[in-house]
């Protein structure tokens, strides 16, 4: 059996050679895949299954008795031996070995520890890789590499503001999901993601902010985010009627009505600052371009204020959709860029040299510059977005083939087709009045 990876998945990898195994979030399962690639579901009680889950996003730390039953079953008495057996579970699963654990260590008499090895551990996925429709990700070493730096800073406690701007389907979303993947502290970060949406600019305040606090009362963080938004934000909690009780809200009104308000952007300011005290938090807020202003208020705040958080903030946006609207966010990113407020990342269109590289799913050794790459560039400029809906037209002619090496072309150069795909035509037509409008 053969699966993609699941949303919220944590892979977990052997020492030595296959088989792995990966904790589905998602599906509160795991699965054991061989060397072949194949995968089997392994179902394990409910119960072990959460010890499971509390060890792998602690992984490396010492977790204690006390801190386990605490954590995971708070309002129950839990005899201390049943977590042996939860554990002898796992280890069964796993085929771990308590004296020889690659998985699971026991201290005796204290707790466990989870050994698997780290850099398999990916990070949870909040959406399905889009590059995995293309080829392999090419071409954004140095802004990969400039996030990942960015992320070290923050969290060290120096709150971090990166905006990443470039034109439509040039890679923005991608870069942040390959950035996310690619990272590998201890503890990892919360992740909020909040995206903007076309027409609603303006029509609802702070909708990005609020998508993403939804995300993290969604996410592993759950209580601690709840216990932030009730102490230090009634104004933000009042908002996120899924995640609090009824009562919980009557309070939050009363206090609002009593104890006056204090203004949301301030507020919200200070409550992305509570939940990145302590643990660092990524709160990823797209296509800005779009953005009702009191986002974009909210976005410069936190870019100006200067607290020891561990909080990085990342924004987008299409900078010719900005001239379009005459957006406020043109000058407020310009005057954050000035004063030193917010780091600023431009995406290019690909050099030839990443599209070899994603036509070739990042092979070493392949032909440089093969034909198919100059005809991309050539009809598409090097636009990630645009070199997909060619190639998707050209697999549709049957002018391509794909297969594990990367695409190939099956006919001469000059069968290749002259007119462009009418969906390209369209995306080109766009961009073309966003420039010059
Ligand atoms: N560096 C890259 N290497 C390979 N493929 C890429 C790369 N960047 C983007 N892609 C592909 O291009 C497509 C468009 O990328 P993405 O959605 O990230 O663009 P975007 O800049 O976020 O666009 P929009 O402004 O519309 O949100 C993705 O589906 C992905 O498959
Ligand atoms: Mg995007």
């Amino acid at each position: 059996m053969f699966r993609e990876p699941v949303s919220g998945a944590h892979r977990m990898t052997d020492v030595t050679e296959a088989p792995s195994f990966r904790i589905d979030i998602a599906n509160l399962c795991l699965w054991r895949r061989n060397a072949a690639g194949a995968e089997q579901r392994l179902d394990l009680t409910p119960k072990t299954f959460d010890v499971l889950r509390y060890l792998v996003e602690n992984t490396g730390k010492l977790v204690t008795h006390d801190e386990l039953l605490t954590s995971l079953w708070p309002d129950v008495h839990v005899q201390p031996e049943v977590l042996k057996s939860h554990i002898l579970a796992i280890r069964t699963v796993l085929g771990d070995d308590s004296t020889k654990p690659r998985f699971i260590e026991t201290q005796r008499g204290r707790g466990y520890r989870f050994v698997g090895a780290m850099d398999d551990i990916a990070p949870p996925a909040t959406r399905p890789d889009p590059t995995l429709e293309l080829g392999a990700f090419a071409g954004r070493t140095e802004p990969l590499e400039e996030l990942l730096a960015l992320y070290n800073r923050a969290a060290s406690g120096e709150p971090q503001a990166v905006f990443i701007s470039g034109e439509p389907g040039i890679g923005k979303t991608t870069l942040i999901g390959q950035f996310l993947s690619r990272i590998r502290s201890h503890p990892e970060p919360a992740v909020a993601q909040g995206g903007c949406i076309e027409g609603f600019a303006g029509a609802e305040p702070y909708c990005p902010a609020l998508e993403a606090l939804d995300d993290l009362c969604g996410s592993p963080q759950r209580s601690r985010v709840i216990r932030a938004l009730l102490a230090v934000a009634p104004a933000w909690a009042v908002q996120m009627p899924a995640h609090i009780t009824a009562e919980q809200r009557a309070t939050l009104r009363q206090q609002l009505v009593t104890g006056g308000r204090m203004p949301m952007v301030r507020e919200g300011c200070i409550l992305f600052e509570a939940i990145a005290a302590e643990h660092p938090l990524i709160l990823v807020l797209e296509d800005l371009h779009w953005a009702d202003f009191a986002t974009i208020d909210l976005v410069s705040a936190l870019c100006r204020r200067r607290s020891a958080t561990k909080l990085m903030l990342i924004a987008t946006y299409r900078p010719e959709d900005l001239k379009t609207a005459r957006h406020p966010l043109k000058q407020v990113a310009h005057d954050l860029a000035l004063r030193k407020y917010c780091h600023e990342i431009a995406l290019t269109p690909l050099p030839i040299s990443a599209i070899d590289d994603v036509l070739t799913h990042g092979a070493d050794g392949k032909p440089v510059s093969t034909p198919l790459s100059r005809f991309l560039l050539e009809r598409t400029g090097g636009n990630p977005l645009f070199m997909r809906v060619m190639l998707e037209h050209l697999l549709h002619r049957g002018d391509v083939a794909r297969s594990a090496e990367g695409w190939r072309l099956l006919v001469s150069m000059d069968s290749l087709p002259s007119e462009t795909p009418p969906t390209l035509a369209q995306a080109i037509k766009t961009k073309i009045e966003g420039m010059t409008a």
